[in-house]
């Protein structure tokens, strides 16, 4: 199975290390594992290019490109971030924030359905499933067919000084969470949340579509039907 990483981090510490620990037990080979951060990812400038006309004119496009492959390649997705103050960190928003036009009330990628996504987050004492919620609401709207969080409070401030009692449940969640995903890769179906907001979104396209772009995507994938020109 192929794995894209994407790290709302640059430092290797507690969060890097519970990925890590997942993806060692994932049926996959180093050559199918497609890692990155979001650090560099310049901040949405709200040009609303990509909803209305076309992604390709985002200008921070270049920069995202290599990132949108791998996840359109993609089986498994996993995105982490530390808990800061009670969120994801701010470079793994402002990432998300370019892939507003991938969102259902858009134009989704309809592959999505097939993938299987994880959220992950560590925190020192709360905050941790906040955090891997936020990752999983963009997950959930991307139409991924399947979703699962890991979140973990190491009560550490460093990988280091994680205890062993803590890298023993990571140990134990992480055998339970990659089986779980060496069994349904290649096999996932729609989760049942998600094909309602489809649900949902196609009976807006259909009736209000509002925007043109995301009309045709819609009409084009065959999810609704091309609406007769009016003579
Ligand atoms: C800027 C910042 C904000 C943080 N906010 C919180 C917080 O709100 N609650 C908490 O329990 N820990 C908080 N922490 C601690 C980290 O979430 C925790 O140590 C985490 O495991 C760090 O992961 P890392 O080793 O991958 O960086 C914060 C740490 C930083 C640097």
């Amino acid at each position: 199975m192929k794995v894209t990483i994407i790290h709302g981090q640059t430092h290797h510490g507690s969060t890097y290390h519970l990925t890590h620990t997942l993806v060692s037990k994932l049926n996959c080979s180093k050559e199918d594992i497609s890692e990155f951060t979001v650090n560099d990812i310049s901040y949405c400038v709200g040009c609303f290019q990509c909803i209305f006309k076309d992604e390709h004119l985002c200008p921070h496009r270049k920069q995202l490109n290599p990132i949108i492959t791998a996840l359109e390649n993609a089986d498994v997705i996993i995105m982490d971030s530390p808990n800061y103050v009670m969120g994801m960190s701010g470079q793994l928003k402002a990432f998300f924030d370019h892939l507003a036009y991938r969102w259902m009330s858009h134009r989704p990628d309809g592959e999505m359905k097939k993938k299987i996504a994880v959220a992950v987050s560590t925190t020192a004492s709360m905050g941790a499933k906040t955090v891997t919620k936020q990752i999983a609401t963009q997950f959930r709207w991307w139409a991924v067919g399947q979703i699962y969080q890991l979140p973990f409070t190491v009560a550490a401030a460093s990988w280091d000084d994680v205890s062993g009692k803590i890298r023993n449940k990571i140990d134990i969640k992480t055998d339970k969470l990659a089986s779980k995903i060496n069994k349904l890769s290649g096999n996932v179906r729609f989760n049942l949340k998600g094909r309602l907001i489809f649900f949902m979104n196609q009976n807006i396209q259909r009736g209000l579509g509002y925007n043109p772009v995301d009309v045709e995507w819609w009409e084009k994938h065959g999810w609704i039907k091309k609406k007769k020109s009016q003579t």
